[in-house]
């Protein structure tokens, strides 16, 4: 089942409007809300993320956040099957009669699907994985998660032709984040992350894991770090929703730190997936 304008049905009966401004410009804006069992992890924070996300392109939020609470944990009742899932939610900014670069008041298109996602287990995360590295092309405005994801799909589709987990990216010598996550790098027992701004998606995983920081008393920098921090840093890792919390151990096909998994790392995993399980 799927979530679309008002009703649940079968994905196969989902239809939008050629005329949906969601498929002629990518005029939207969208989240991913992991959900474990039936625990919604930053639930809140994905919710507002959404609102300023709404605010930044001028569309009205169609939804009360006890609304959106309401309509998610009903889509995630219809596939209890799944242990756990991933819930997309897209808001488009409606269709209009014709094409046209301008609009008007229009209805929003409301979508929601769920998809059963698996993290990987520590043992997994411990083999490491490998990520290259491109330049940041995408425009000023990185914080808005927006349905326009172009350079994002290239970048990642680079990463897998690759071989590689994902790209990431680097804006003027500096790393901004990655296709479809954020960057963190640990140095001398200190975690460092880009700032939040207009170069970055203010990740939920990445607010998590520096709470997780505070909870462990390590010491964590929202600093800029360049692309020679990342090289020489003792840890890299990469965050998102679906992702969690993972080691990237080769950047470009260089090992970092001879390819060895640190303990920054493991104590944050820990912290995380204590969080994630408890209600
Ligand atoms: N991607 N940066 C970018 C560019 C992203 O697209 C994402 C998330 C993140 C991490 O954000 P969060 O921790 O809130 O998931 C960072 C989602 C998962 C996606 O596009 O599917």
């Amino acid at each position: 089942m799927v979530y679309l304008n008002g009703n649940f049905i079968p994905k196969s009966k989902a239809y939008v409007s050629v005329m949906d401004r969601g498929f002629l410009f990518g005029d939207g804006v969208y989240e991913v809300f992991p959900v474990y069992g039936k625990k919604i992890v930053g639930e809140e924070l994905h919710l507002k993320r959404l609102q300023e996300g709404l605010d930044a392109i001028n569309i009205v939020n169609p939804h009360s956040n006890e609304n959106w609470s309401l309509l998610i944990r009903e889509l995630i009742s219809y596939h209890q099957d799944y242990h756990n899932q991933s819930i997309y939610l897209q808001i488009s900014r409606g269709c209009d009669d014709d094409r046209k670069h301008t609009h008007g008041d229009l209805m929003p298109t409301v979508y929601m699907q769920s998809t059963p996602f698996a993290s990987k287990s520590k043992n997994d995360l411990l083999k490491g994985s490998a990520a290259i590295t491109r330049d940041d092309i995408r425009w000023n405005q990185c914080n808005t998660k927006s349905t326009s994801l172009i350079a994002n799909i290239m970048y990642a589709q680079d990463a897998k032709n690759h071989q590689a987990e994902e790209t990431i990216l680097c804006r003027n010598g500096v790393i901004t984040e990655c296709s479809s996550s954020n960057v963190f790098i640990v140095n001398d027992n200190c975690i460092y992350t880009h700032p939040e701004g207009p170069y970055i998606l203010p990740g939920v995983t990445r607010k998590i894991v520096l709470n997780c920081a505070r909870d462990c008393q390590i010491l964590a920098k929202e600093k800029t770090f360049t692309k020679q921090d990342l090289m020489k840093a003792d840890e890299v890792w990469i965050t998102s929703s679906t992702r969690e919390i993972m080691p990237i151990t080769s950047v470009d096909g260089i090992l970092i730190n001879d390819g060895r998994i640190g303990d920054v790392w493991s104590l944050i995993y820990d912290r995380y997936q204590e969080l994630k399980n408890t209600n």
